[in-house]
């Protein structure tokens, strides 16, 4: 997307929130929330969206890292960036560069990966409340937009009374919203503690996410009811049903439909078009129709299985892009598109060559009678000829 293209007008998160009784978030999923999963989700009530986590000193480095961990276009809004950063200098230039680009930044300090607290990175953050004010006020005066928001997504402490005054520190830091996960970094099936979001949420002024265990509307509600909070933020719920926030309870058949036009459409690597089917289909689909399905190996595997199973019809230029798509020699594609085109009017031009040799037999039928006449008048003449001649 280019700097300066134009938008179609959307309501920015801030704009959301003041709106909205419950803001729809679909979270920052490394490998999963990329452009064409977004353009799903939005297509299905979610409000807001989230990149996956973005190294930050990595992005201001190296060319490639943007290239490939940013995608976005002016469809994808409202957007909120989210990077891995231990220092304010790093997320500050990080977010200079995505700006024009999105609504918001955000700091992930959830992450209880052992590599990522290593590198200061994801929940150890929440226990440097220091550092943490200071990344957000010098990210917060790197963009002028004051509707451009800094966030932070963090874990629960141990005993969430320091997450309570953690949340405060970061509102009187200049934080725009606080998304909280229910848990503590070393907790994983656990339930989500709503009660320590419900006085996170009463202690502040900011909008407040809650996060964790949202599958369904009936959790949205139901989390909502209980903790007063602003918006909720899904991440597995939207990975096995992206239409999860238009009400659906399992993957409309549609909306697996949209994924296999949207992901073919924007190129999506195989492997990640694979992987959000198998979540979409975990719960249509038996054990052992499963274990098929996993391990097909090939777009056209996938796309063969999905209209046999469900019956579900493509479009011919649907096949047609695939088809050139999947052939990435530059030059190849236009000769394929040909030969498909051909292929796909092979009756008709069976038909043209049928009448075209049939008008040249009759051409040649009509001919022939004269010809041969023509050749006896010939064989006449020249006798004629000879005889003239020999009179002479
Ligand atoms: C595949 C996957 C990737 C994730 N990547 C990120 C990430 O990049 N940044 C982040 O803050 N959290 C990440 N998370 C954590 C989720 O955002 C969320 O906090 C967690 O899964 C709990 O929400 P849920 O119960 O709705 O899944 C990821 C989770 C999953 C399942």
């Amino acid at each position: 997307m280019d700097e300066g293209e134009i938008v179609t007008p959307y309501m920015k998160p801030l704009e959301l929130f003041k709106n909205k009784e419950l803001v729809t978030i679909c979270a920052p999923m490394v490998r999963y929330s990329k452009l064409a999963f977004r353009s799903l989700v939005r297509k299905y009530g979610c409000d807001l969206c989230f990149t996956p986590m973005i190294i930050s000193d990595c992005f201001i480095q190296s060319i490639r890292a943007r290239h490939s961990d940013f995608t976005t276009c002016k469809e994808d809004r409202p957007l909120v960036v989210q990077f891995a950063a231990s220092k304010g200098e790093d997320w500050a230039q990080a977010t200079k560069l995505v700006a024009p680009y999105c609504d918001g930044v955000d700091l992930n300090c959830g992450c209880p990966q052992r590599w990522a607290m290593a590198e200061g990175y994801g929940a150890c953050l929440i226990h440097k409340p220091h550092l943490v004010a200071d990344m957000i006020h010098q990210t917060r005066n790197t963009v002028t937009d004051p509707d451009f928001t800094v966030s932070i997504k963090i874990r629960l402490h141990k005993d969430y009374k320091h997450t309570v005054d953690f949340a405060r520190q970061m509102e009187a830091a200049g934080a725009s919203f606080i998304t909280v996960h229910g848990r503590t970094q070393d907790q994983r099936g656990d339930p989500v503690c709503l009660e320590a979001i419900a006085d996170i949420k009463s202690a502040l002024q900011i909008p407040v996410v809650a996060n964790g265990d949202v599958r369904s509307m009936d959790d949205a509600h139901r989390i909502h009811h209980v903790t007063g909070v602003d918006g909720v933020m899904a991440a597995r719920g939207m990975l096995e049903n992206p239409a999860m926030y238009a009400g659906y309870k399992t993957t409309p058949q549609e909306c697996v439909k949209d994924w296999v036009n949207i992901a073919l459409k924007t190129g999506t690597h195989f492997t990640c078009f694979h992987h959000h089917l198998i979540y979409m289909l975990e719960k249509s689909l038996s054990r052992g129709e499963r274990k098929y399905f996993n391990i097909l190996g090939s777009t056209s595997g996938v796309l063969t299985y999905l209209t046999e199973k469900y019956k579900m019809e493509f479009s011919r230029s649907f096949y047609i892009n695939l088809i050139s798509r999947e052939c990435n020699i530059i030059g190849w594609q236009t000769v394929i598109r040909i030969v498909i085109i051909i292929w796909q009017n092979m009756i008709k031009i069976l038909i043209i060559i049928l009448i075209i040799i049939c008008t040249v037999v009759i051409k040649i039928h009509h001919i022939s009678p004269s010809c041969f006449r023509n050749s006896a008048i010939g064989d006449n003449i020249h006798k004629d000829e000879k005889y003239e001649l020999t009179q002479e």
